[in-house]
């Protein structure tokens, strides 16, 4: 299986080319400012199925030939995309039942895009017929790097509440459960009055009185993620009949931000994966989130090689804000995915529209012309990209890992539990900033990885386990294990495991919590080691562990807040509350001592070391970008790649700049 899109020589670089929004003659300047700028690969043609099929089955090709004989001209490759995320008018006139309905029974318009019930038989089949048309009209194409398959599934409709989507969560739900009889207890209907005895009375959790049954909220995330999956598998599949050699793959969303789809399901779907991130301009330590979002990519592509397909040279165009990026920030951003992992960075998108939605939306090609910083810089990355192609096909190595479950998330995130301040989004972040603050790489794993690997195993809130011995022989062989409030209190249906919170971690924690007290809005408790915590705490005993902090004050004064209990050669660590600040960072970093973990970067420099082979011979590089306001000193021995100087021992960054070291033994 081909896992890399054809005939992409180094670092992918480039973006969405959507030339369809412009007269032919500014193609050729297209190609010709390509070239200037080092692009080597486009993805062609995303939105493009009005033009592509003007009328039910009658398809116009002619411009989309010329699109890519001309990027072939120009040694471009193309990731061609599969028009099918933005519906023409014709199909939602024709066929009103293919649009999406809201939990209110609120039929979504056309009119931007996206609006397309995933299980509407009608929109499949169109979609399928197009992407069977496209397929056999470009399979020979010589410029044909890889399929792009729809844009961003889930992006703006996660899901749809229909009377045909009811009709597929039933036969959904039938493979899941079998029988009603398994269905009612995994939903616990006898809880007001709920017990189904025909599968016909089961609905999508429409709007209600109150809140909805948590087993049917949760089976239904799950069905969602999946009729979604199989609208991208019935595409694929067809691609993949039709052009064997060629990768497909489809951008994923996995940012802290959005959460709506199971992408450890999603990933081993596609031939590569590739995926899209966009930085917040307010907020300061938005380079975190970039790491965060491209350390869960490389978790998903397990060792695969991957692609940035998209973010912003500059100002997005839907932030309430849309602060435009400094000077080096677009340089920063574009290898810190390289850092991470990234065997290349694309753009959304490559010239900045006149016209449309997103025509404040950024671009490599801004209004202003090419005499622009924004494609200075473009053009410098793209020079430098040439200089450091051979990371290409490197990997990188994490000794810490958290354990990440979109179905955790779903679950923790209904309405009816016992504070709404919790952000599992959030609290996940949190701790994977005062890893990043401590300079540690960071892997993500699924629940039930192997784990034996790592020095450090994070679970943040991990709420649904069924059972908790991988982790109990993880510590039992040594392992150091964090867990935090929230882990381990349901089985997969969630159902709440009796006897004491945190249920399956009980034994391994050695505590026994008897009671939540989530904090008011804005409150604070103290800890006896000077830290403090918001949003939750718990009434915790300490069976077999040892206490490390406690509260001063709140409504648990005296209670243990976090312990530590060891087990075998490892040990196990709990946070039962909502530490804040310094506090977790202290916690992060005596953990990490105890890990006997040191990290490659600091609170201000990111340092990320790729492995890999340079001419048959194993090979290393540091990719370190300085965040700080000062010049840092980076320990290394070997060549600077950009620069072309060698390096003796130590290399200065000065502020806002990126280095890249290939290292000497
Ligand atoms: C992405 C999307 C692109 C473009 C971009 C703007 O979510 O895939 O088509 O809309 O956002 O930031």
């Amino acid at each position: 299986m081909t896992t890399w899109p054809t005939g992409v020589r180094g670092l992918a670089w480039g973006a969405d080319y959507n030339p369809e929004q412009w007269p032919e003659d500014v193609w050729a300047e297209d190609v010709e400012l390509m070239r200037r700028a080092g692009v080597n690969l486009v993805s062609v043609g995303i939105f493009s199925w009005a033009l592509l099929e003007v009328e039910d089955g009658r398809y116009e090709f002619g411009r989309l030939d010329r699109v890519l004989d001309l990027l072939h001209d120009g040694g471009i490759r193309v990731d061609l995309a599969t028009p099918t995320a933005a519906l023409p008018p014709w199909l939602t006139a024709a066929h009103p039942e293919v649009l999406p309905e809201t939990v209110d029974g609120i039929r979504l318009s056309p009119g931007s895009r996206q609006s397309y019930c995933p299980s509407s038989p009608v929109y499949r089949a169109k979609a399928v017929a197009l992407v069977r048309a496209l397929a056999e009209r470009y399979r020979d194409h010589p410029a044909l790097a890889a399929w792009h398959v729809h844009n961003e599934y889930g992006c703006h409709v996660q899901r749809c509440y229909c009377d045909r989507s009811a009709v597929a969560f039933r036969d959904w739900l039938k493979v899941r459960h079998g029988t009603l009889d398994v269905l009612n207890e995994a939903w616990a209907t006898t809880f007001w009055s709920q017990r189904y005895t025909s599968w016909e009375q089961v609905l999508p959790p429409r709007m209600s009185p109150s809140q909805v049954n948590p087993g049917l909220e949760l089976d239904f995330d799950r069905f969602s993620s999946d009729a979604l999956l199989e609208l991208f598998k019935a595409e694929r599949d067809v691609l993949r009949e039709v052009t064997p050699g060629v990768p497909v793959t489809t951008n994923f969303m996995a940012t802290s931000g959005f959460q709506a789809l199971d992408y450890w399901k999603w990933a081993a779907e596609v031939d590569f994966v590739s995926n899209d991130h966009y930085t917040h301009g307010e907020d300061p330590e938005r380079h975190v989130g970039l790491a965060f979002s491209a350390d869960l990519v490389r978790g998903l592509a397990g060792g695969r090689p991957w692609l940035l397909m998209e973010h912003s040279t500059s100002a997005v165009a839907w932030q309430h804000r849309n602060i435009a990026k400094l000077p080096g920030e677009l340089r920063r951003n574009s290898y810190a995915h390289v850092a991470h992992g990234a065997d290349g960075t694309l753009f959304f998108q490559w010239r900045q529209s006149r016209a449309g939605a997103e025509r404040y939306h950024s671009a490599m090609v801004p209004h202003a012309g090419p005499d622009t910083k924004v494609y200075r810089e473009v053009e410098q990355v793209g020079a430098e990209y040439q200089r450091i192609a051979e990371l290409v096909g490197s990997t990188v190595r994490a000794s810490v890992a958290i354990v990440h479950d979109w179905q955790s998330v779903w679950a923790v995130s209904q309405p009816s539990h016992p504070t709404k301040d919790f952000d599992h989004p959030r609290h996940v972040l949190a701790h994977y900033r005062a890893l990043w603050r401590a300079g540690v790489t960071v892997d993500f794993v699924p629940p039930g990885a192997d784990l034996s690997g790592y020095r450090l195993v994070v679970l943040p809130a991990l709420y649904l386990v069924d059972d908790a011995s991988p982790y109990e022989r993880y510590v039992e062989a040594g392992g150091r294990l964090l867990v935090t409030f929230l882990s381990g209190i349901s089985d997969s249906r969630g159902h709440v495991h009796l006897g004491g919170y945190p249920g399956a971690f009980r034994d391994l924690l050695g505590v026994r919590t008897e009671e939540f007290h989530p904090l008011r809005e804005a409150e604070q408790v103290s800890l006896d080691d000077g830290s403090t915590a918001a949003v939750w705490t718990e009434h915790l005993h300490a069976t077999t562990a040892q206490v490390l902090a406690s509260y001063v004050d709140g409504p648990l004064p005296g209670v243990p807040a976090v312990t530590r209990n060891d087990g075998g050669t490892g040990v196990a660590w709990y946070v039962a509350c909502g530490l804040t600040g310094d506090g977790l960072d202290r916690l992060t970093a005596t953990v990490l001592a105890d890990a006997g973990v040191t990290g490659t970067g600091s609170a201000t420099v990111e340092v990320v070391r790729r492995r890999g082979e340079v001419a048959g011979s194993a090979a290393s590089w540091l990719v370190a970008i300085n965040h700080g306001e000062s010049d840092a000193e980076l320990p290394a021995v070997g060549v600077e790649l950009l620069s072309g100087e060698r390096v003796a021992g130590r290399l200065v960054v000065p502020p806002g700049h990126v280095v890249v070291v290939r290292e000497e033994p």
